[in-house]
């Protein structure tokens, strides 16, 4: 077992680090308070290669592997998680699925475009009434012959305000349960489609998340992806790739607050010496480096197991359960360690804070990757 990174991989990872600090970290309070996200900063990321990391070069992508694209992940989500999953969602979400199952005309008419970072993506499954229980769709797409007509409301849609692209799942035969359901990719200036307001959230606030109204949208037959029915296994398989990227997102917060609690904790004196060398600091410091490097561990061995072509959805649900809660424990002793410093927005560890708590609840929350989990252990028992 090889634990050292590849050349190609460290340059990657000091790729987006640099990349970070230099261009996000400035701005990163002002777009938290803001709730906004430069559509140049997308660009940036895009010309890096990051927005369409393991799509083929032929289509426009990096061709990188999985592993690439959890260590560019967590250096993002170490400087900006608003960033971070603005990209996962067209990186996992959208490009990838595309690429799996798309046919040749949806991959050059889409995939090419957002894999190169000019169109921006969004997955289209929760609804008011479908969250953890994804196959109770309400939305409609009626079959009309050579098109269908899509009806419905979609909420807690992250990118929504920026993206151009809608990979949107639907009930089209609702007698037929989660094998009614279809996937169809919508351009989001299409007549019909309606933007909701902004959420105003508790934390990742600079990424754009609203509810999506479709109202009698037409949607060409050739723009539904796979075999009618198949648009539930393709959101269920699209997530099991997604969780990898949330919990390379979690690890990065994780990693990010911690680094920021050590440099705290050298410099900051108190009983006159630095604080890191009180045992009561020194104890947080060695527990948050041990819970890291577990889910760092559990990160890769899961991009691993995809990168190999294995299954893989049981380790990206244990990834994304253990690095989300990793993220919230660890965000929260870095508050502590940072003493009322750490409660004001400077200082960057309440926001990491704040931002660490949606890693327990979107792409599944963690009661719902328990469920994966369990199901995954008795089916093999
Ligand atoms: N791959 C392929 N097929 C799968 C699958 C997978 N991972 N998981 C389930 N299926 C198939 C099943 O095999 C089954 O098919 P058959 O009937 O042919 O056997 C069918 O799909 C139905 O499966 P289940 O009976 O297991 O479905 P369920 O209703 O019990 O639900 C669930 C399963 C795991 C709870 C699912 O509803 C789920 O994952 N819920 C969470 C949804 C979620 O993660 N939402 C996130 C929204 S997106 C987001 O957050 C993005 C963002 O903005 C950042």
């Amino acid at each position: 077992m090889d634990f050292v990174l590849s050349e190609e991989h460290e340059m990657i990872r000091r790729a987006a680090r640099d990349f970070a600090q230099q261009e996000l970290l400035s701005g990163v309070i002002e777009r938290d308070e803001q709730q906004h996200f430069p559509k140049e900063l997308i660009q940036k990321m895009a010309a890096l290669g990051f927005m369409g990391m393991m799509v083929d070069p032929q289509y426009g992508g990096a061709g990188l592997d999985t592993l690439a694209y959890v260590l560019a992940i967590e250096e993002i989500s170490k400087v900006d998680a608003s960033a971070a999953v603005c990209m996962s969602v067209n990186n996992s979400l959208v490009c990838w699925g595309l690429q799996e199952h798309g046919t040749e005309a949806q991959k050059q008419t889409y995939l090419t475009k957002l894999a190169r970072g000019e169109w921006l993506g969004a997955f289209l499954l929760s609804e008011p009434e479908a969250g953890s229980d994804a196959s109770a769709q309400h939305t409609i797409a009626e079959d009309r012959g050579d098109y269908y007509v899509l009806n419905g409301v979609k909420n807690w849609i992250t990118n929504a305000g920026l993206a151009q692209v809608f990979l949107v799942m639907a009930q089209t035969h609702p007698d037929r349960g989660s094998h009614g359901i279809n996937a169809f990719i919508v351009k989001s200036d299409w007549p019909g489609v309606i933007l909701g307001a902004k959420e105003n959230k508790l934390g990742i606030r600079g990424s754009d998340t609203r509810s999506v109204t479709f109202q009698d949208v037409k949607v060409p037959k050739e723009n539904r992806i796979g075999e009618d029915g198949f648009g539930f296994k393709y959101a269920m398989q699209t997530l099991e790739g997604g969780r990898i990227g949330i919990a390379a997102q979690a690890l990065g917060i994780a990693a990010g607050a911690y680094e920021r609690a050590l440099h705290y904790a050298t410099e900051r004196k108190a009983f006159g010496v630095p604080i890191c060398q009180h045992q009561a600091i020194q104890f947080k410091l060695a527990d948050m480096a041990t819970q890291i490097e577990a889910a760092r561990l559990m990160v890769w061995k899961a991009a691993w197991e995809k990168d190999q072509g294995r299954p893989y959805g049981y380790y990206s649900s244990m990834a994304k359960l253990f690095a989300s809660d990793v993220a919230m424990w660890v965000t929260t002793e870095a508050v502590q360690i940072h003493g009322g410093y750490g409660y004001v927005k400077e200082y960057h560890v309440e926001r990491m804070m704040r931002d660490a708590k949606i890693t327990q609840i979107y792409e599944g929350t963690s009661e719902i990757q328990r469920l994966i989990i369990s199901r995954h252990i008795l089916k093999a028992h």
